[in-house]
């Protein structure tokens, strides 16, 4: 199996994609972090003090060296801090997750990030499987995955919990890409 590597910064036509830092995380916390919204399909609960967003930074940049990227995402224009693009490589095959503050939605954003990672990830010649879960009932996830060529592979019952739902575990849709 080959070693898997990979930039520390992505770049898309309207975004860069790079390594988190700690003076970050007043700028998470109150675009995205505390919101309810951006909330509502996630494995956390909104932050309520920038206190808690500051761990989470810490936590991702430890995560580093897990082969666990979180990537800040950032507009190339203004340089503002608009979300976060993250994949987890497991040998040959790498899960992809994202959120962004609520005011960049419906410009297709996402699905740039989406579209470019995994063109990033699958020049690795290690990698063969881009995959990611969302909640049944997170159609504009969903609708990123098929817009970035994944395909809808089943229905996982019962697979996660998104405690700002529900306290058990709710049915997520698998879509995925594969190297031919
Ligand atoms: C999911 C998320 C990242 C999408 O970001 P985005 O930049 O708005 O995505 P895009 O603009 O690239 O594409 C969104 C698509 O979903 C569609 N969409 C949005 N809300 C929808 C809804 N309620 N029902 C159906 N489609 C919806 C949009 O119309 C668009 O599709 P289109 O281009 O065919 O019109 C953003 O909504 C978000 O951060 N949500 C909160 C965090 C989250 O749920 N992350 C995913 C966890 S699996």
């Amino acid at each position: 199996m080959k070693t898997v590597k990979m930039p520390l910064i992505i770049n898309t036509r309207r975004l860069v994609l790079r390594k988190p830092r700690l003076s970050d995380a007043p700028m998470i916390f109150k675009t995205y972090a505390c919101d309810p919204k951006v909330t509502k399909y996630v494995t956390f609960k909104p932050h309520k003090s920038l206190k808690e967003t500051k761990s989470f930074v810490k936590r991702t940049i430890a995560e580093y060296k897990l082969k666990r990227f979180t990537f800040a995402v950032e507009s190339r224009e203004t340089g503002e801090l608009m979300g976060n693009f993250a994949f987890r490589i497991d040998r040959f095959k790498a899960e992809i997750g994202y959120v962004l503050a609520a005011k960049y939605w419906g410009k297709g954003y996402a699905t740039e990030a989406a579209r470019a990672v995994i063109c990033q990830l699958f020049k690795n010649s290690g990698i063969f499987r881009v995959w990611a879960v969302c909640d049944t009932g997170n159609k504009a996830s969903a609708r990123v995955l098929i817009k970035a060529g994944m395909r809808l592979e089943g229905k996982l019952k019962r697979w996660m919990i998104h405690p700002n739902r529900s306290k058990s575990p709710r049915d997520c849709f698998c879509y995925a890409i594969t190297r031919n």
